[in-house]
């Protein structure tokens, strides 16, 4: 099989380094990629969300499956102009129409669809510039913080948690009366807060069948204990030892399954993943979000841990055979560390040399934002390399992505030492 790959983070590095391994697999092709896509296949510099030159790029290369990372070409349906198209009709997207990805597009939707199929999630009302007054009025009715989300895609920035109803009430008048995440926050979604540990769970379907991912934390925040400036994400692990099978099958059978029939009940193609952000709340699962997609770094500890091979996974998401294959899963725990650029998630500088990522044992390399120049290679983004490492213990893990992260040198290399520490301190109280 040839198969292509759209995106060019750290994400599509785990998704091109799995498949790379794939007995089904002739050539893998990554579009545009990064310099560690580079060592699984072929980068092809063309822009995840340029259709017309992906076109010409899967004729020419006759590819049979396309993996589509990132949220943008979902959103923008590459799914559907595939399957308008006579030439790539047939092609394999693994990733939902355009239809499905706005369970990510909008929160506006996401939120309706949740309330038509009774899936656990915080009260909420949208406003637009129209009802400015009543959204007002109506966080006067909620007690802090705050959950004030812009409706579009806003590059993860678009959820402010104000603490006070001042603060609030201004944010809300910026998004709606001075636009300010342009479009995205044409409508704002306000919603009571939930108070629980977060996590994600990761379904794969084929738009019949499903499959139940590992469940992965994510830690968001720039800085240690979780504070400062969100970010696209700074680490992760999973399993996650809160999310015991208990906690899971509720989420398989309140929010998994009732989605997927929504789905199916709204005639909406999904063939791919869904990213389903939760709360713990108390030991009962809220959805926070939805994403039409994997999440960036949960790739990099969720997809070393699927021992089954990939394409066939995927192979049976595109011909609706889920049914037929089994999920093998690593039982080890996986962490990964994100190394980024000094200054991220505000402004950083790109173009430093990255040295010794050929010293690194005991972990696997993503590279998140990097390229070769010169056959040197170089940061080219805020988030650079996401180091993974399988333990028996997350203890075990968490030192070898650390011990890892030392070794591998640039200029004002930034990461986060505290990933796990929280979960391993649950772990102690609950022992
Ligand atoms: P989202 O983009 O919807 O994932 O929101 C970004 C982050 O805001 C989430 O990862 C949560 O940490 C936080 N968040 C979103 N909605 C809520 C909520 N209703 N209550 C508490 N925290 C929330
Ligand atoms: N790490 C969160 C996301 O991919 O959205």
């Amino acid at each position: 099989m040839n198969v292509l790959i759209l995106g060019n983070g750290g994400r599509e590095h785990a998704f091109a380094y799995k498949i790379s391994q794939s007995k089904k697999l002739s050539n893998l092709y990554i579009a545009p990629g990064n310099a560690g896509t580079a060592l699984c296949g072929t980068n092809m510099g063309i822009a995840a969300t340029d259709f017309e030159a992906i076109k010409n790029l899967v004729w020419e290369k006759d590819i049979d499956m396309v993996v589509v990372g990132p949220e943008d070409p979902l959103v923008n349906g590459i799914y559907d102009f595939f399957k308008a198209d006579e030439v790539l009709k047939d092609i394999a997207i693994i990733g939902p129409s355009k239809a499905g990805a706005q369970l990510e597009g909008s929160k506006d939707f996401s939120k309706e669809f949740m309330i038509r199929h009774n899936i656990p999630t915080a009260r909420y009302q949208t406003f637009t510039a129209a009802t400015l007054q009543e959204g007002l009025k109506f966080l006067e009715t909620l007690n802090p913080p705050y959950v004030l989300k812009a409706d579009g895609l806003a590059a993860g920035k678009g959820v402010i948690i104000p603490e006070t109803l001042a603060k609030a009430k201004k944010e809300l008048t910026e998004m709606l009366a001075n636009a300010k995440f342009g479009s995205a926050s044409a409508k704002v979604v306000i919603e009571e807060f939930l108070k629980g540990i977060e996590l994600s769970v990761f379904v794969l379907t084929d738009g019949q069948h499903y499959k139940i991912l590992p469940a992965a934390k994510d830690y968001k925040r720039i800085g240690e204990g979780d504070i400062g400036l969100n970010t696209g994400g700074m680490g992760a692990v999973s399993p996650v030892p809160f999310a015991d099978t208990t906690f899971i099958k509720k989420v398989e059978e309140r929010v998994a399954i009732p989605t997927l029939k929504g789905l199916q009940q709204e005639n909406i193609i999904y063939k791919g993943f869904i990213f389903i952000g939760l709360m713990n709340c108390g030991g009962e699962p809220y959805v926070i979000e939805y994403n039409c997609r994997m999440g960036d770094p949960e790739t990099e500890v969720v997809l070393p841990r699927i021992k089954t091979d990939l394409l066939e996974l995927f192979e049976a998401v595109a011909n609706e055979k889920l049914d037929t294959i089994d999920l093998e899963v690593d039982e080890r725990i996986a962490t990964t560390l994100m190394l980024v650029s000094g200054g991220y998630p505000e402004e950083y500088e790109k173009n430093k040399v990255i040295s010794n990522l050929d010293k690194i044992k005991d972990s696997i390399v993503f590279h998140a934002g990097t390229k070769i120049e010169n056959e040197q290679v170089l940061t080219n983004g805020g988030r650079v390399i996401a180091i993974t490492s399988f333990g028996n213990s997350m203890e075990e893990a968490i030192s070898k992505s650390m011990k890892n992260a030392e070794i591998i040198s640039y200029d004002k290399k930034y990461y986060r030492k505290d990933i796990g520490k929280d979960l391993m301190k649950l772990e102690k109280q609950a022992n």
